[in-house]
């Protein structure tokens, strides 16, 4: 995957530098066909250009998410369930896998103290973008993003005894069963950004080592639960399962 960053009309060009030092890609001035993908600030937004696709950046302020914000799915919703949040009653939520956070987002709208882990350097980036966009907007949002492998990070705070979460949410990706099925547009840029193998099942028992209420685990209604470990709860939709494991800390 070639990936190169684009000054667009002078924009922001010193932070542009930057990103290209940070993330060790060249600066090229005009959307040369080598690339698959260019970073491009504008006045407003960091944006990844997707030639021939679209172009994408994280928005928590505006569009769906916003309205999100605004309004709240409700308690109701099957995420909010499987994850036991509910009114006036503060969770610390680690999302270990959080990709462009449209989970993350909508439990810290709930009232989630959120961590959010990210492996991909491109996928952090831009995310980081979005909350920090959000941050200025909605000072009320907790949400904090560390650009780390959820592995090492688990594997440290078990190690440390460290900082404990109430609730651990993992949404690891999964190759897609229909390949001519219609996938939003953040998860098409992840299935090209993202290498799909992970250990899964390493996450989830670093994850139960750790969570001192439950460990959550979201999969496609299809897929087989992770390795032989049997989920306490299933939270059931047409497409998608929320696995849920009461942690035996909480007991
Ligand atoms: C399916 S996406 C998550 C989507 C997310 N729940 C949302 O609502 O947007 C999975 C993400 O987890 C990240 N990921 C997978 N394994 C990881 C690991 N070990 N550490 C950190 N991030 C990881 C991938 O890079 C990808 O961005």
């Amino acid at each position: 995957m070639k990936i190169a960053i684009v000054i667009n009309n002078n924009i922001r060009v010193d932070d542009a530098k930057l990103l290209a030092t940070k993330l060790n890609l060249p600066i090229v001035d005009v959307h040369e066909p080598d690339f698959d993908f260019f970073l491009e600030y504008t006045q407003d937004y960091l944006q990844l250009r997707w030639p021939r696709h679209f172009n994408y950046h994280v928005d928590f302020v505006g569009g769906k998410q916003g309205y999100r914000r605004q309004h709240g799915g409700g308690y109701r919703q099957l995420i909010a369930r499987a994850v036991g949040i509910k009114p006036g009653k503060s969770l610390t939520i680690l999302d270990a896998t959080a990709g462009f956070a449209a989970d993350a987002f909508t439990l810290a709208c709930l009232g989630g103290k959120m961590t959010l882990l990210e492996q991909s350097p491109i996928v952090a980036t831009l995310l980081q973008d979005g909350i920090e966009r959000l941050q200025q907007y909605d000072v009320n949002i907790a949400m904090q993003l560390l650009f780390i492998d959820a592995q090492s990070y688990l594997r440290q705070c078990v190690e440390n005894k460290a900082e404990r979460f109430d609730v651990i949410y993992l949404d690891p990706m999964y190759p897609p069963r229909d390949k001519s099925a219609l996938v939003k547009k953040p998860m098409q840029l992840l299935q090209q950004l993202v290498d799909i193998k992970q250990d899964e099942h390493a996450l989830l028992q670093l994850a139960l080592a750790l969570a001192k209420k439950r460990v959550v685990v979201k999969r496609p209604s299809w897929a087989e639960i992770i390795g032989d470990i049997k989920p306490d709860v299933c939270y059931r939709s047409k497409n998608t399962r929320y696995d849920t494991y009461h942690s035996p800390l909480s007991m």
